[in-house]
Parts: C-alpha cells; structure tokens; sequence
C-alpha cells in the first residue's frame, strides 16, 4: 500500500492542538504522491498513487472549505477569497479526472496540470496565510476540534459510499 510507505496522516489521528500541522502534513503527503506518480512509467503504482491523490484532495478540500476557511476567513478576508478561487480551479480539474481511465494519454497531462496548481496554493497557503493565523488569536484547539469532528465525519460518509457504491449509481454519471 502506498499510504504504508509514504505516510497518510490520517492514520496517525487528528493533532487538536495545531490544526494547521494537519493540513501541511496533507501538504507534504500529496507531494509526495505527485512525485511517485509523474517521476514513474509504471502503470501500476500510478494505478495507485492516482485514485491516492485525487481523494486525498477531495478530503482536504472538503475540510478546509467547511471548516478551515469559514473559521479563518476574518483574520485576512482577501486572502482566504484567493485560495478559495484557488480551490475552484484545483476543484474543476478533480471533477474533470473523476472517471477518467488513468491509462488515458491525457490523464497524465491532467496531473501535471492538477499539480502545479496545488503546489502554487500550497505555498500561498504555507507562505501566506498560515503565518498570518499563527500571529492571530485565534482558539485553535477549538477549530482543531472542529476539524477533527467534520473529518471524522466525511471518513465515515466515504467508507459507507465504498462500501455499498459498487451498485449505487451516482447521479448524472
Ligand atoms: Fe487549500
């Protein structure tokens, strides 16, 4: 399993007290996956790093913009406004690669595509505002707890999806 090498931090549980390591450390995972999948030919380990890297954005995406955003939004109104325009981009491109074939030819176009565009939030996110919520004072183990609850959530909502989705159609697919 790919999450055994590279390190899912999703096993690890939810750190209350810093929510933000959480989301870097999210950073950090789906880096990694890009770098196996784009520095590879092998079909089989983009097989597994592709499916790994559009759900681990969908995830993340789900928990910022419900959570993260809405909670930070007055610290720096603009700026989450720029990552949330951001999230709309990565989002389209998520939605685009759904159910494409990974052997596809234009999928790994897709990917290259849907990696410099979130290693450019990323860094407006490290460099820009999480500094700017570190200063502020904020609660954060209250929004970590928050965090925590609405993750918890999303994970479960998705293993029952899996669980029973082989036969659910989904609407407008
Ligand atoms: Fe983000």
């Amino acid at each position: 399993m790919i999450t055994d090498t590279i390190g899912n931090r999703r096993s690890e549980g939810f750190p209350v007290s810093d929510p933000l390591q959480a989301l870097e450390k999210d950073h950090n995972y789906v880096k990694k996956l890009f770098e196996r999948y784009l520095g590879t030919q092998d079909t089989l380990v983009k097989q597994e790093a592709g499916p790994e890297i559009l759900l681990s954005l969908e995830l993340h995406s789900m928990l910022e913009e419900a959570v993260f955003y809405p909670a930070v939004q007055q610290i720096d109104a603009t700026l989450v406004d720029q990552c949330k325009d951001e999230h709309e981009q990565v989002d389209q491109l998520l939605h685009q690669m759904k159910h494409m074939d990974i052997n596809d030819p234009q999928c790994g176009n897709l990917f290259q595509q849907l990696r410099d565009a979130v290693l450019q939030h990323i860094e407006v996110e490290e460099q820009q505002l999480f500094p700017a919520i570190r200063q502020a004072s904020l609660d954060m183990e209250a929004l970590g707890l928050k965090m925590q609850a609405y993750e918890a959530n999303i994970v479960a909502t998705k293993a029952r999806g899996a669980q029973g989705g082989a036969s659910a159609s989904r609407p407008g697919s």
